[in-house]
């Protein structure tokens, strides 16, 4: 199969690579003329465990190139994905301008193809309003008269593990409308499902452009509702992780998806919250439950600042209260394995930090770059996780890189001034926390007071 992916952000990047993996010819585009530059030379623009591994490798052999000009493929193509941004408006709807942009470019392009070509398969890949497979035809339509098909195909890839996701997915989600789309659809993907055993869900493009987003709504529904519990839990005497096990084990919930967390952040599940709401209110349907856990995770986010507060007795008039206080902060991106830090709690413990007359030394193993832009010399940053640590009263998680659970917690104890953690991951027990002496306030389980 030819194949075009057209915008080379976090979906396109990993749907281009993964076609490529797949034996088919791939041609990426994107109107970023420097950053198709630093592909071709094999540089991912984002950290993504197995991306440049990928890229490399078909790059080399020639079934993967890049390109800033979209013409290029469109003769040839048996499919083209819209994988551009589609960025949050102001009243949180998402912003198609990019993908209708690209909808018209393809209208224009069509020209290149013989009339008597296989309707070209536009696939919608970018999270899009319900609705917009009907926009993108209607403006294609509007450029060209050659034959054409738009489908709707979400894509459910985690950051951190979205080659893993891509290559094995669970299921693969296509709302067409003709057999021939559903064909080459499934020619594109049968080596994944042949990999994992997925499932493949055939319906009509509304029904997908909808799967998306309630799949992520009601994921970030079960955090914060397992949030609320394990908040519960410690002002009842009760611990988390009994209850989450415990609950995990009805087969009618499942257990995945219930750790407490410091609010869930990333580019996805808070963008799409909010486009969601926004149909919902267009459509005279409130979404009430979605309008509550934007509240919850709002809430959450404060949730170790609010435990840092009490701990260093902070009472609200006393101006800047945590002066001459220094705080270690491991984890900046808004989960492990990634170097984005949108919506990351992180950033607003920074800021209430800061803000309450206090000095923070921060370090994450792929996010410094990306705070440094944003914050500059708001923090410090530390080359080691130890070395954030020394002289600090406290130290503070936020992310849960597996390095972080592994950390010699001796040493980290002699570089603190205090044995005192504030764990917004839950990285160790509370058992072993006692007996090694320690402050430790993680969520939903009871603190740990040091002698
Ligand atoms: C999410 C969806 O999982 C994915 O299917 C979709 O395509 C894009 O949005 P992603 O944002 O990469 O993926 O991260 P995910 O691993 O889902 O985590 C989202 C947030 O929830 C993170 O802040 C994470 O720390 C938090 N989280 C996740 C929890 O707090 N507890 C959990 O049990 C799981």
């Amino acid at each position: 199969m030819q194949v075009m992916v057209i915008g080379s952000g976090y979906v396109g990047l990993v749907a281009a690579a993964c076609f490529a993996e797949a034996g088919h010819r791939v041609l990426g585009v994107d109107v970023d003329a420097a950053k198709v530059e630093a592909l071709r030379g094999g540089h991912s623009p984002i950290y993504e465990p197995g991306l440049d591994e990928l890229l490399t490798k078909y790059l080399a052999s020639g079934t993967l190139r890049f390109s800033t000009d979209l013409k290029e493929g469109v003769a040839e193509a048996d499919a083209a994905f819209i994988c551009v941004g589609t960025p949050q408006s102001e009243d949180g709807s998402a912003d198609m301008k990019y993908v209708l942009a690209v909808a018209g470019q393809i209208g224009d392009a069509m020209a290149l193809r013989a009339k008597d070509a296989k309707p070209l398969i536009v696939v919608d890949k970018s999270t899009v309003p319900v609705g917009t497979a009907a926009r993108v035809h209607a403006e294609i339509a509007s450029h060209t008269d050659r034959a054409f098909e738009v489908v709707s195909n979400p894509e459910f890839l985690r950051e951190g593990s979205a080659i893993g996701d891509f290559l094995e997915p669970d299921r693969v989600v296509i709302g067409c409308r003709s057999d021939h789309a559903e064909r080459v659809m499934k020619a594109l993907y049968q080596p994944f499902l042949d990999r994992s055993g997925g499932k493949w869900f055939r319906m009509d493009p509304p029904s997908a452009e909808l799967t998306k987003y309630a799949a992520n709504a009601m994921l970030a529904l079960r955090i914060s509702f397992i949030n609320e519990i394990a908040n519960l839990a410690e002002s009842v005497g009760a611990d988390v992780d009994h209850v989450k096990t415990a609950i995990g084990a009805d087969h009618r919930i499942g257990p995945a998806f219930l750790n407490p967390g410091p609010g869930f952040g990333g580019s996805c599940f808070p963008k799409d919250l909010q486009a969601l709401l926004k149909v919902g209110r267009e459509h005279g349907q409130p979404m009430m439950t979605l309008s509550a856990t934007v509240e919850a995770n709002r809430h959450q986010k404060q949730v170790l600042l609010r435990k840092v507060k009490a701990a260093f007795g902070v009472t609200p008039g006393v101006p800047a209260p945590l002066k001459g206080r220094r705080f270690a902060l491991w984890g900046l991106a808004f989960k492990a394995e990634t170097d984005d830090i949108r919506e990351s709690m992180a950033l607003e413990l920074i800021d209430g930090l800061v803000n309450l007359g206090a000095e923070v030394v921060v370090h994450d193993f792929a996010a410094m770059e990306a705070v440094r832009a944003k914050i500059g010399d708001r923090v410090r940053y530390a080359r080691t996780p130890l070395e954030a640590c020394e002289g600090a009263d406290a130290l503070l998680i936020a992310t849960e890189w597996a390095q972080y659970r592994q950390a010699d917690l001796a040493a980290v104890a002699k570089a603190l001034k205090a044995r005192r953690i504030f764990d917004g991951r839950n990285l160790f027990r509370p058992e072993a926390m006692e007996q090694g002496g320690w402050t430790y306030h993680s969520l939903g389980r009871r603190p740990v007071e040091g002698k």
